[in-house]
């Protein structure tokens, strides 16, 4: 069985992922992912074959947890979450959010399970950094995939997991490798940026970026960009000399509602 994302991350890849394989270089030595959520074009690139060795980074500590526990107790996580106490029922899950679990297996049997039964798989924690997310009031979640987990499992064991900023994660890129960055994206509507806490992706972040991707251009990385297709971010890679911006189109949630999706543009930058 083919690996993919094990969980529902916000800004994640999988209907734009043959759009980010048609972008990708058909050859590269090891792959880069610093932004790395739910790893929807890791996975394809992975049950292709593409992967030598992969550097995977997210600044969330509790999902690289996971991958790590993962990829080395799968066994011991699919008991875990084989448990009864992981039902989804709304008394369970107010119970198992109010847990603090320190233990890594049970620390991630509890992200998964919050994952699958949580309002629209969101991720969101207090200022307390408390997961805060209303129950979903699913049907029939699947919340223990066993096959995928092992798959999973099976795509990580040559990587390495890591969860610092971005730039940190890029300091064994060399020449001929792969970099896929994903960032939070810049917002739509100008105003938001100056709204952002201090936990968010700011102006000065999306700068830093754009900045490492002409560095890693310069040491002659493969580099590819998704971000959303704004006057601030098409400014920010306007070089023609380096970026190549090419437009794709993507159902994206434009409201709170649910019922008003639509389609919106985004950017894929490449500099090959
Ligand atoms: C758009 S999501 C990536 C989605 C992913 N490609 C997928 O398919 O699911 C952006 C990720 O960047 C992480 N992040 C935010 N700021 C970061 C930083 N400064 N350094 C590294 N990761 C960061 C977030 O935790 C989030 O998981």
């Amino acid at each position: 069985m083919n690996p993919k994302p094990f969980v529902k991350w916000a800004g994640g890849k999988r209907q734009l992922v043959q759009e980010l394989l048609k972008h990708s270089p058909k050859k590269f030595n090891n792959y880069f992912e610093p932004f790395f959520g739910g790893g929807a074009l890791f996975f394809e690139l992975s049950s292709k074959d593409l992967i030598k060795q992969a550097f995977l980074n997210d600044f969330n500590e509790e999902l690289i947890t996971a991958y790590k526990v993962i990829k080395e107790n799968p066994i011991d996580l699919i008991k875990e979450l084989s448990k009864s106490k992981y039902k989804c029922d709304e008394k369970t899950f107010y119970s198992i959010r109010d847990e603090t679990p320190i233990e890594p297996i049970k620390a991630t049997a509890r992200f998964i399970y919050l994952n699958k039964t949580a309002f629209n798989g969101l991720y969101r924690v207090n200022s307390k950094g408390k997961f805060n997310v209303p129950f979903g009031k699913y049907k029939n979640p699947k919340i223990l995939d066993k096959e995928n987990l092992l798959a999973v499992s099976k795509a990580l064991q040559k990587d390495e997991l890591t969860s610092t900023d971005f730039e940190k994660a890029l300091t064994k890129a060399k020449k001929g490798d792969f970099v896929y960055f994903d960032p939070p994206y810049a917002p739509l509507n100008k105003s938001s940026f100056t709204t952002y806490t201090k936990n968010n992706f700011t102006k000065e972040d999306q700068v830093r970026l754009r900045n490492k991707a002409i560095e890693l251009h310069k040491k002659g990385c493969f580099v590819m960009i998704s971000n959303s297709y704004v006057d601030f971010i098409l400014d920010l890679y306007s070089n023609k000399n380096i970026f190549t911006i090419n437009t794709v189109h993507a159902n994206r949630m434009i409201n709170c509602k649910a019922d008003k999706r639509g389609k919106i543009k985004e950017v894929i930058i490449t500099n090959y």
